[in-house]
C-alpha cells in the first residue's frame, strides 16, 4: 500500500475488503468509479453508508416508487443541497495530523490491517471540498437534470448560495454537472451569494438567534454526543490500544474512525481507505449513532430551538410553492425576499446551497422526522430513517432534498412531494397518500410550526430561560 497510484491503492483495499467482508467485493466497481450518478456512492455500502454526514452521498432506499407517478407531470422542482465532500474542518486536521503522528511515534507494532498506518503521510488539507466532493456536485447538477429534464427545458434554476467558499464552488460544479447532462455549453451561473457571518439574516446559514448561538442548548448536541462516546468508545480504544501498543485517548479514537471518510474522500478512485478496515461493522453502526446524535440534539427534533432554526428556509419555500411573498419574521431577510431580482416568485425551478446543520433544522422545522422514532441519548437504537433518524441518510455529503409539484390528470388541486436523498417521504402530517403526495392546500396547512415562526420568540429571551424550557 506504499504506492499512492490508484491501481495498488484499490487492489489492496479490494485485498483487506476480501480478508474482512467478503462481500465487499461484489460492491467493488466494475469501471473504476466508486461515486455514480444515480446510485452515488456504491462502494462498500456496509461500510460508507454509516458515517454520519460524513458519508459521501448514497441513493437512499425508498418504500415509495421515487419515479413521478403516471399521469402526473412535475410542474415545479426545487432542491436543497449541502456542499459536496471536503477535507477536514481546520480544527479537525490538527488534530489528526497529530493523531496520526501519536500513532507513528508511541506504537510498538502495526500488525496486519495496520500495516499501512507505518508509512501514512498525512496530508490532508482543511475545510475546501476535494476531487471526490467536486465530482460528487457534478453528479449531483446530472442528477436533478436527468429527473427533471422536461420540466426544465429552456427554464434554467434560479440559483442561491450560502456565502462559505466550499458551498459557492458546490454550486459552481452542480451547475456544470447540470449543463454537461443538458447538452447546453452554456454553464449557469449563481444568482445570489448570501454572506455568512454574525448578523446576517440568511436561511442558508444559522448565525442569528442568540438562545440557540450561544445558550446552553447551544451544547446540547456535543452533550449527548459525549454520553454515547463514553459507552461505544471505551471497547474499541482498548482494542486497538492493544493492537499498536499506544496510549490513545477516547478522542483520538474517534480521530482514528474520522480518518476513514476523510481519507477516503482523497483518494481518486474513492475506494474506501484502509483506515475504514480496521473497524469492524458494527462499530460503524455506533459511529452512525455518534454522529447521527450530533445532528439530533444540535439541529434537529432533539433540539428545543433547532427547528425554528429551519423556519425561514421553509416559508421561503411555502412563498415559491404558491407563489405570494415570503411571510416571515425569522432569520429571512425582507430586502431580498421583496425584491424580486433576488427572490423571484415566478420561476419554476430553485436550487440552494448550504451546509448540513441548517440542512438538519430545516427537515427539523419541516416536520420530516416528527414520525420516526426519537433518538435516546444513551443506546442505539437504529440506524436508519425508518426506526430512527440517520445522519447518513439525511445530511451526507452532496445531500440533497428535491420538493416537487405535481399536475395530476383528473385532479383539481397541484399536489407536493418531497424527495429526501431519492428516498420519498411520506408525509403523513398532511395526509400523504400511497406515492407520499398532498394537495398544496394541505401541506400548506400543515406547516403551521413555520408559520407561526416556530419558536423564534425564545431566541431573544434570557439565555437561563430559554434552557428551562
Ligand atoms: C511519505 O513521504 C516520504 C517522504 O516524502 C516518502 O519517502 C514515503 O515514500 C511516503 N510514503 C508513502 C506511503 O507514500
Ligand atoms: C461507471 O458506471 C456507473 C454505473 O453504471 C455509471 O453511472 C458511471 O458514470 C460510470 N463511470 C465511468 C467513469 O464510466
Ligand atoms: C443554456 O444555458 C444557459 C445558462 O443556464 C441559459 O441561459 C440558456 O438559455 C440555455 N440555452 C438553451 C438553449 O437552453
Ligand atoms: C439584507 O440584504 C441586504 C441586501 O443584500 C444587505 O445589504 C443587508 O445587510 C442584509 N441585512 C441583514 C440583516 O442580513
Ligand atoms: C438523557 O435522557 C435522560 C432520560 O430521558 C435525561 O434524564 C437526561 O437529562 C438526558 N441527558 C441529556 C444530556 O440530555
Ligand atoms: C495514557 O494516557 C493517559 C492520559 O490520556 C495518562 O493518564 C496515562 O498515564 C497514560 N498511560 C501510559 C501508560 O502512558
Ligand atoms: C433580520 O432578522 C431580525 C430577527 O428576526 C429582524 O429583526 C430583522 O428585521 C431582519 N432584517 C432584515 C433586513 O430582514
Ligand atoms: C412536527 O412536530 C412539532 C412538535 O410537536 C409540531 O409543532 C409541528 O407542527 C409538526 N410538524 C408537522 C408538519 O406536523
Ligand atoms: C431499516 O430498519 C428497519 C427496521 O429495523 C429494517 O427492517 C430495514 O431493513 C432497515 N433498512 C436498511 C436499509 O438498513
Amino acid at each position: 500500500m506504499n504506492s499512492p497510484g490508484s491501481f495498488s491503492r484499490l487492489s489492496a483495499t479490494l485485498l483487506c475488503a476480501l480478508l474482512i467482508f467478503p462481500s465487499a467485493l461484489a460492491a467493488a466497481p466494475t469501471n473504476g468509479s466508486c461515486d455514480t450518478i444515480d446510485q452515488g456512492y456504491r462502494c462498500s455500502p456496509e461500510i460508507a453508508h454509516y458515517w454520519g454526514q460524513y458519508s459521501l452521498w448514497f441513493s437512499v432506499p425508498s418504500e415509495i416508487n421515487v419515479d413521478p407517478p403516471k399521469d402526473c407531470s412535475v410542474s415545479f422542482a426545487s432542491v436543497l443541497s449541502r456542499h459536496g465532500g471536503r477535507d477536514p474542518t481546520a480544527s479537525k486536521t490538527m488534530a489528526y495530523r497529530l493523531t496520526v503522528a501519536q500513532i507513528q511515534s508511541t506504537a510498538t507494532s502495526f500488525p496486519g490491517e495496520f500495516a499501512f498506518l507505518k508509512d501514512y503521510n498525512y496530508t490532508l488539507g482543511a475545510d475546501l471540498l476535494t476531487d471526490v466532493g467536486r465530482q460528487e456536485m457534478v453528479n449531483s447538477g446530472a442528477h436533478f437534470y436527468k429527473r427533471y429534464a422536461k420540466l426544465v427545458a429552456n427554464k434554467p434554476p434560479f440559483v442561491r448560495s450560502s456565502g462559505q467558499a466550499r458551498v459557492i464552488e458546490s454550486a459552481n460544479k452542480w451547475l456544470e454537472g447540470y449543463a454537461q447532462a443538458t447538452k447546453n455549453s452554456t454553464i449557469g451561473s449563481i444568482d445570489l451569494t448570501i454572506p455568512e457571518g454574525a448578523g446576517v439574516n440568511n436561511t442558508l446559514s444559522h448565525e442569528i438567534c442568540t438562545a440557540f448561538e450561544d445558550g446552553p442548548i447551544s451544547k446540547l448536541g456535543d452533550n449527548v454526543q459525549d454520553i454515547w462516546v463514553s459507552k461505544f468508545v471505551p471497547p474499541i480504544q482498548a482494542r486497538i490500544n492493544s493492537q499498536l501498543g499506544t496510549n490513545l485517548s477516547v478522542t483520538a479514537t474517534v480521530n482514528l474512525m474520522d480518518m476513514c471518510p476523510f481519507d477516503t474522500l482523497t483518494s481518486p478512485t474513492a475506494a474506501v481507505s484502509p483506515f475504514c478496515y480496521l473497524f469492524t461493522l458494527d462499530e460503524w453502526h455506533q459511529y452512525d449513532y455518534y454522529e447521527s446524535l450530533g445532528k439530533y440534539y444540535g439541529y434537529g427534533n432533539g433540539n428545543p430551538l433547532g427547528p425554528t432554526q429551519g423556519v425561514g428556509y421553509v416559508n421561503e419555500l411555502l412563498a415559491r410553492l404558491t407563489e405570494t411573498p415570503v411571510d416571515d419574521h425569522t432569520n429571512t431577510n425582507t430586502t431580498l425576499d421583496s425584491d424580486p431580482a433576488t427572490f423571484p416568485l415566478d420561476r419554476k425551478v430553485y436550487a440552494d446551497f448550504s451546509h448540513d446543520n441548517d440542512m438538519s433544522a430545516i427537515f427539523a422545522g419541516l416536520g420530516l422526522y416528527n414520525s420516526t422514532k426519537p433518538l435516546s441519548n444513551s443506546t442505539v437504537q437504529g440506524t436508519n430513517v425508518t426506526n430512527g433518524f440517520s445522519a447518513a441518510w439525511t445530511v451526507p455529503f452532496a445531500a440533497r432534498m428535491y420538493v416537487e409539484k405535481l399536475s395530476c390528470t383528473g385532479e383539481k388541486e397541484e399536489s407536493v412531494r418531497i424527495i429526501v436523498n431519492d428516498r420519498v417521504m411520506p408525509l403523513e402530517f398532511c395526509g400523504g397518500d400511497e406515492v407520499g403526495r398532498c394537495t398544496l392546500g394541505k401541506f400548506v396547512e400543515s406547516q403551521s410550526f413555520a408559520r407561526s415562526g416556530g419558536h423564534w420568540d425564545q431566541c431573544f429571551v434570557d439565555a437561563t430561560v430559554s434552557a428551562r424550557r
